[in-house]
C-alpha cells in the first residue's frame, strides 16, 4: 500500500479508494456486487473517517429501490433507475455489465480499477488522475471486448467517462453556459429540478449554445464563499451530461462524448477510450472555482503555457474575403505601428474564394490576389517584426471546389437523404483515414512553404446526415472525426514545435478542455461589439483563463451592432484577455492610431498579470462590471472596470478587493496615491468612473512596505 501521504491511496481489505488534492478528498468503495460506489466528496477528512464512513445511500427506504450507493459508472443492470453512464448490448441480446473488481493499479498520482463482466467478455477499467495544483480529479473510461475471434460484437450505446456525486444538500443549484452564435458562454444559474437535465450537443462540436461544463452548489455559494463541485468534460465533438437531482434528495451526474442514439460496435480484442470528464470541489466558491480550473488548465492542459499570447492583427472584420497581397501589407503596415506581434491573414486567400460560396477546400492562394503566392506578404510580415498567421477552415468544402469535384466521396453525408448545406459548405468526413492524411499533408505543407507561424483554425459548420457509406459501424463517425481533428493538430505541433494554433468554429463554438490542450487560445466570439462582450467574458472565464480567450478591439460602430463605443472603452473589455486588434485600420485616425498604440503597450505591461495572474471577478455583468487580476506573489495588481451605460443620481459604489492582504499597503502606480490593504479589502476602491456611459477604467496597484 503507498504511504499515506499518497495523494492516491487503495485499500484492498476494505476496497476502499481516496484521492487527495490539497484543498479536497474524493472517496469511492467497492461494493459488495462489484461496482465502485460513491463514498465522499468534498472537504478533508482522514482515511479512518472515511473508511467509517457508509456508502453514500440513497434515503428512499422502499422495495421499489435498491439501497445502494451511487456508482462510479452506472451499468444497467439491477435496481438501478436513474440514467445509466455504460449501456452495451451483448450478441444474445442481453444489457448491461455486472462487474467482478478483479484489480488494481495505483502508479504515483493515478488509480485504475479493472473490472470484468461475470458472464461476458467485456472488462472496464476506471481511470483517476490527481492534479495536485489545482484540486483537479481526472477521470476516464477503457472499454476492452475481451472475448476471442469466435465471440460475436458488442454494442455500446452508452460509454461515459465518469458518473460524479453531490452530497446530500437541501437544495441544488446548477451553474452552467449556454448561447448561439455571437451570444456564446452566458452563464446561469438556475435551481436544479427535481428531474433529469441534459446538458448535451448533438452537432458534432463542442457547440455555441451549451459547454460540456458545469458548476453545483446549494443554492447560497458566491464568488467568494461556499462549497461548488464543478466539472468539465474534455471533448470536442457531440456530448451529453445528464444531471439527475431525484426525489429523495440525492444528485448524480454522468457524461461523456456523444449524444443520446448512437451506438459503436466494439469487437473481439478492441478498446474504447473515453475523454477527461474532471472535477473539482472548493470551499471558497464560484471564484475559487475558476482559479482553480485556470490553474488546472495552465499546469496540466494547455501546450505552452507560459508563452505571452501575441497581440494579433487580424484582418477578417477589415478586408472580409476582400483579401490581396496589397490591402494586406498596408493593414500590416499600420497592425505593426500599433504594436501587434503576430498578423493574420484570414478567409478568402486561397482557391476560387472571393466569397462563401467556393473554394473551401482549395488551399493554394488565389493567383488574383497573391500572383507571386503568400511568400512575399510571409516575408514582409517578418521584415516588420510580426509573426505570420494564416487561416483555414480544413475539416470543410464548398461543393464549388476542385476538391469536391475531385472526392464528391470524402464528404459526410447519407447517399438516400438531402445534404444540408451550411454556409454553402459541406463537410469533411475526417474519420477517413485519406481524408486525414490530407489534411494533415496540406496544413504542413502550408506552414512549410509559407514560413506560418501561426494556424486560425476554423470550422463554420456542424454535422448534419451523419453518414459513413459503407462502413459498418458509421456512428464512429461522431468520434473518429474529432480524434483526428486532435490529431492532426498534435502532429503539426510536434513537427513545427513554433507553431500556435487558435481554435475557432464561428468564434466560440468549439472551445473545451480538449481543443485547449493543442492550441493556445479560442476566438472566443464573432461578436466583438464590447459591451455584449462583456457577458461573454465572464461565462468564458468561469473554465477558462483569461490568457485563452482572444478579444480584439474592432471598429465604432461595431459593423454588427452598430454600437459607437470610444477606443480607450474597447481596448479596456479586450484587454481583459489576449489582446488583439481587428479593425479596418486604414480608417482609422492619426489620433486614433496613436490612441491605440500606446494601450498597445500598456497592455503589454499588464500582460504577464492577465495571461499568468490569478483572476478575481469582483463583479457581474449589469451595472459596473470589474475583474481584478493578481501577480501569483500578490505583488502587482490590475483592475479593469467596465460600466456601458450610467444613470442621473447614481455614483458608482467603491468596489472591495476581497484577494489583497488587508495588513498591508498598495499604491496607485497611476495616480501615485497609497491605499491601506484594510480599507480595500472591506470599504474597497472607488473607481472613479468617467461621467457618461462606456465609461472604463484600468487601475493598477502594487503592493508596498
Ligand atoms: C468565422 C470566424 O469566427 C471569423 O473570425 C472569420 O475567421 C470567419 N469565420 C471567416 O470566414
Amino acid at each position: 500500500m503507498p504511504a499515506p501521504s499518497s495523494p492516491v491511496l487503495f485499500d484492498p481489505a476494505r476496497g476502499l479508494a481516496v484521492l487527495r488534492t490539497p484543498g479536497s478528498v474524493y472517496a469511492l468503495r467497492i461494493g459488495s456486487d462489484g461496482s465502485p460506489r460513491h463514498v465522499y466528496w468534498g472537504a478533508a477528512l482522514d482515511t479512518a473517517d472515511l473508511a467509517a464512513l457508509p456508502s453514500a445511500q440513497s434515503r428512499a427506504d422502499s422495495s421499489f429501490e435498491a439501497d445502494a450507493a451511487p456508482d462510479e459508472l452506472a451499468p444497467q443492470t439491477g435496481a438501478r433507475f436513474g440514467p445509466a453512464g455504460l449501456q452495451v448490448r451483448f450478441a444474445d441480446g442481453t444489457r448491461g455489465a455486472q462487474w467482478v473488481f478483479a484489480e488494481y493499479t495505483v502508479k504515483g498520482d493515478e488509480l485504475r480499477l479493472l473490472l470484468t463482466d461475470r458472464r461476458y467478455p467485456l472488462a472496464a477499467e476506471l481511470g483517476y488522475r490527481v492534479r495536485p495544483g489545482s484540486d483537479v480529479i481526472e477521470r476516464w473510461v477503457e472499454l476492452t471486448h475481451t472475448g476471442g475471434d469466435d465471440s460475436g460484437p458488442i454494442a455500446v450505446d452508452r460509454l461515459d467517462s465518469a458518473s460524479w456525486t453531490a452530497p446530500t444538500l437541501p437544495d441544488y443549484r446548477l451553474s452552467h453556459l449556454v448561447g448561439g452564435w455571437n451570444s456564446e458562454f452566458q452563464l446561469r444559474r438556475d435551481r436544479l429540478p427535481v428531474a433529469e437535465t441534459v446538458l448535451t450537443s448533438r452537432r458534432g462540436m463542442t457547440s455555441h449554445h451549451a459547454s460540456p461544463w458545469l458548476t453545483l452548489d446549494d443554492g447560497t455559494a458566491t464568488e467568494e464563499h461556499g462549497e461548488v463541485w464543478s466539472t468539465a468534460l474534455a471533448w470536442s465533438g457531440s456530448w451529453r451530461v445528464t444531471v439527475h437531482r431525484d426525489p429523495v434528495g440525492r444528485t448524480t451526474w454522468t457524461g461523456g462524448f456523444g449524444h443520446e442514439g448512437m451506438s459503436w460496435t466494439l469487437a473481439p480484442g478492441q478498446t474504447l477510450r473515453t475523454p477527461v470528464f474532471a472535477g473539482l470541489y472548493t470551499r471558497g466558491g464560484f471564484g475559487s472555482a475558476s482559479r482553480a480550473w485556470h490553474t488546472y488548465v495552465r499546469s496540466d492542459v494547455l501546450p505552452q503555457p507560459d508563452r505571452d499570447r501575441p497581440v494579433v492583427y487580424n484582418s477578417w472584420e477589415a478586408t472580409g474575403f476582400d483579401v490581396d497581397h496589397d490591402g494586406q501589407r498596408r493593414l500590416a503596415r499600420l497592425a505593426a505601428r500599433l504594436g501587434a506581434e503576430l498578423f493574420v491573414l484570414d478567409d478568402g486567400w486561397f482557391g476560387a474564394r472571393t466569397s462563401d460560396q467556393a473554394g473551401l477546400g482549395d488551399w493554394r492562394p488565389r493567383p488574383a490576389a497573391f500572383p507571386d503566392g503568400l511568400r512575399p506578404l510571409a516575408d514582409e510580415v517578418h521584415r516588420l517584426g510580426m509573426a505570420f498567421g494564416l487561416w483555414v477552415e480544413p475539416e470543410m468544402v464548398n461543393r464549388d471546389s476542385d476538391l469536391y469535384r475531385t472526392h464528391p466521396d470524402w464528404v459526410v453525408h447519407i447517399p438516400t437523404r438531402d445534404a444540408t448545406e451550411l454556409r454553402n459548405q459541406l463537410m469533411l468526413n475526417f474519420a477517413r483515414p485519406e481524408v486525414e492524411s490530407w489534411a494533415h499533408e496540406t496544413l504542413d505543407r502550408l506552414v512549410r512553404e509559407n514560413d506560418v507561424d501561426w494556424l486560425k483554425w476554423d470550422a463554420n459548420r456542424v454535422v448534419t446526415e451523419a453518414g459513413w457509406p459503407g462502413h459498418p459501424d458509421p456512428d464512429r463517425l461522431w468520434i473518429d472525426h474529432t480524434c483526428a481533428v486532435h490529431r492532426i493538430m498534435d502532429r503539426l505541433r510536434a513537427d513545427h514545435p513554433g507553431l500556435g494554433i487558435e481554435a475557432c468554429a464561428g468564434g466560440g463554438g468549439r472551445v473545451d478542455l480538449a481543443i485547449l490542450a493543442r492550441t493556445d487560445q479560442a476566438w472566443t466570439s464573432d461578436n466583438t461589439d464590447p459591451v455584449d462582450r462583456i457577458g461573454i467574458q465572464h461565462g468564458f472565464s468561469q473554465l477558462f483563463p483569461a490568457q485563452t480567450m482572444a478579444a480584439w478591439v474592432t471598429d465604432s460602430p461595431n459593423p454588427a451592432t452598430g454600437r459607437i463605443t470610444p477606443l480607450r472603452f474597447r481596448f479596456h473589455v479586450a484587454m481583459a484577455g489576449a489582446l488583439g486588434l481587428g479593425g479596418d485600420l486604414t480608417r482609422w485616425s492619426e489620433e486614433e492610431l496613436d490612441e491605440a498604440a500606446a494601450l498597445v503597450a500598456r497592455y503589454k505591461d499588464l500582460r504577464p498579470l492577465v495571461q499568468r495572474g490569478h483572476q478575481h471577478r469582483l463583479s457581474g455583468p449589469g451595472g459596473v462590471t470589474a475583474v481584478h487580476y493578481a501577480s501569483l506573489d500578490g505583488i502587482e495588481h490590475a483592475l479593469l472596470a467596465w460600466r456601458p451605460s450610467t444613470r442621473f443620481g447614481h455614483r458608482s459604489p467603491a468596489l472591495a478587493l476581497p484577494a489583497l492582504d488587508p495588513t498591508a499597503r498598495y499604491l496607485d502606480l497611476d495616480e501615485g496615491t497609497a491605499h491601506s490593504g484594510a480599507t480595500l479589502t472591506r470599504q474597497g476602491i472607488d473607481l472613479a468612473l468617467p461621467r457618461g456611459d462606456y465609461a472604463s477604467r484600468l487601475i493598477r496597484l502594487r503592493r508596498v512596505g
